[in-house]
């Protein structure tokens, strides 16, 4: 068997994520790590917070703390916001951990050693007031193209012109304040990616099995206009991985540190390192070094489209140029925007719903499965309340939970609390079983090549397949004229609640869990065997009718909502 490893892009440290970021990387990486680990594959699913750069620096400094206290604090809200989502990491980790700074010195030094580093001298803004270089970010001016006072660095924000600091009239640093600044020499390094292009040319020449969105924003970069270019991979900024050859000093580097884009992927393999050190997992070369046993390993990547270039391109340069034995990536999953009511999700902006705000609101399993049924994979998809609302109560409440509800209450009435003995299955029964043995088939394709939606549609069509058979048999009419026939109907229809449990518990985990101790059972073996599987009850077995599975959203619930979320967060 093959052992899994699963990450999802990390996401920034500056703030919580809103639902455009969970549907394009963390939960379908949680819903392949669910599925792989309930068929009984061995997964490692690993994700982290990326805490370096000047976004984080600047969050910290408008919440008015050391960035180093502020990251610490981000991290555990943003590991407590994916456990309430219910993201089963085996690790959440931190890329400004210790194994993370290390792994980085190392792949710097070695890809120094391999003569994949080069040192470029430039001009950059240098504030004399701050005693320190600026990034563009932190340089405010006047547009020269519109006369906005508060334009950025590389941009003005009101004509959207693309501007470079020099071009900025009355620049000043947004630190202090301070307009004396001065263009300064600095020194850089930078990876010679252009020397790798033929071999990552190739290499994603062999990945036909990859989303077409994938290779074709890797391609558009190998091809395009001057082709792959030289990336800088260190800056001038105190918050960061020191920059070291290795162990050792870098002459002229001192003060600067890896660009955050560099150090970020490191973290995916520093991430198992933690996870070792943690005590919660042994031998992470095992799943890292081709050289230690992981070349079993399938390593399986998740992110959004805009992610697509660094992890296609930069960081397989990183791991090829060292020419260590490092695990390559074999699949790489990739997702289009979600939009949100006619406009972008925007952080900066606090426009849309935020990954705590919706837990506010509902439990994880209702966004959980709106935000799969509904993932951008071909295309952008759009989050309206309506559609929510419709998916909601039609899904969830209508075709299972309703399911759930009807036969248990049932079966109470006329039979008890236990499944009931009599009566044999018929030509409908047998019909029902065939019919979900061949979509459970269809599920499980879809789920192992990661067909997100399709395998959503799929689930609703098993749900809705149970619904069907009992509006078709009508027990409850049965009874009356034949109490042992409806017996044997209620029997299967039973059955099928922890069937649809373990199938549907990667997409909605806490209500498949509600569901399978209101049928008094543990075993969440996967029903390799359909027919056996819906025989697990037998005659006798107790069960609870359990509370409401999912409460249907009312118009009044949804007009408020789209109300209170039409603006923008503080
Ligand atoms: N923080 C980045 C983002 O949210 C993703 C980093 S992924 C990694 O877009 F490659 F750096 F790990
Ligand atoms: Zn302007």
């Amino acid at each position: 068997m093959a052992r899994h490893l699963i990450t999802s892009a990390i996401p920034y440290i500056n703030g919580i994520k809103h639902l455009g970021n969970l549907v394009g990387s963390q939960l379908p990486a949680d819903l392949y790590a669910r599925y792989l680990r309930a068929r009984g594959e061995e997964v490692l699913f690993l994700c982290a917070t990326d805490e370096h750069g000047t976004p984080a620096e600047l969050a910290a400094a408008k919440a008015g703390k050391p960035v180093e206290a502020y990251c610490a604090e981000m991290h555990e809200v943003q590991a407590e916001i994916a456990q309430g989502f219910g993201l089963s990491f085996d690790h959440f980790g931190r890329s400004s951990s210790v194994q993370n700074q290390k792994l980085t010195q190392h792949f710097a030094g070695v890809l120094a050693d391999e003569g994949l580093i080069e040192e470029v001298t430039e001009k950059q803004v240098y504030s004399i007031a701050d005693g320190r270089f600026l990034p563009d970010r932190y340089i405010e001016g006047t547009c020269p193209n519109c006369g906005f006072t508060s334009a950025r660095g590389d941009q003005c924000d009101n004509c959207t012109k693309q501007l470079d600091p020099v071009d900025l009239i009355d620049a000043r640093s947004t630190i202090s304040g301070s307009t004396e600044l001065e263009m300064r020499d600095t020194k850089h390094l930078f990876l010679r990616q252009s020397l790798m292009k033929d071999r990552l040319d190739a290499w994603i020449n062999e990945k036909t099995d990859w989303p077409v969105l994938t290779t074709s924003i890797a391609r558009k970069w190998l091809h395009d206009g001057d082709g792959l270019q030289d990336r800088g991979i260190t800056r001038d900024l105190n918050w960061g991985v020191p920059v070291k050859r290795g162990d050792a000093e870098w002459p002229g580097m001192e003060g600067k540190v890896f660009y955050v884009w560099f150090d970020a992927p490191i973290e995916y393999i520093a991430c198992a390192q933690e996870w070792v050190d943690a005590g919660k997992g042994q031998d992470w070369e095992r799943w890292w070094r081709t050289d230690k046993g992981a070349d079993d390993v399938r390593y399986t990547q998740f992110m959004g489209k805009d992610n697509v270039p660094f992890h296609t391109l930069s960081f397989p340069a990183t791991i090829m140029g060292s020419n260590e034995p490092w695990k390559l990536v074999d699949y790489i999953k990739s997702f289009n925007y979600l939009t949100y009511d006619g406009g972008q999700f925007s952080t900066s902006r606090g426009r849309g719903v935020f990954m705590d705000q919706a837990l506010d609101i509902l439990p994880a399993d209702y966004w959980r499965w709106w935000l799969l049924s509904h993932a951008p994979e071909t295309s952008d998809a759009e989050f309206t309340w309506e559609n929510f609302q419709t998916s909601v109560n039609k899904d969830l409440a209508d075709v299972l939970g309703n399911f759930v509800s009807r036969i248990t209450k049932f079966c109470r009435a006329k039979f008890g609390e236990a499944v009931p003995e009599a009566g044999e299955y018929g030509p409908a029964e047998e019909a029902l079983i065939a019919d979900i043995t061949a979509r459970v088939a269809r599920y499980q394709d879809h789920m192992a090549t990661i067909e997100v939606r399709k395998s959503a549609q799929e689930l609703r069509a098993i749900w809705a397949a149970g619904n069907e058979y009992l509006q078709a048999e009508a027990p409850w009419t049965t009874f009356k004229t034949d109490p042992d026939k409806a017996a044997a109907q209620v029997r299967l229809a039973l059955n099928l609640i922890p069937l649809y449990a373990t199938l549907s518990a990667p997409f909605i985990p806490a209500a498949a869990q509600s569901m399978l101790e209101a049928m008094h059972v543990s075993d969440t073996t996967w029903p390799d065997d359909v027919p056996a599987a819906l025989g697990q009850l037998a005659p006798g077995h107790g069960f609870e009718v359990p509370e409401v599975l999912f409460a249907k959203i009312t118009d009044e619930d949804r007009e408020a909502w789209s109300e209170r979320f039409a603006g923008i967060r503080d």
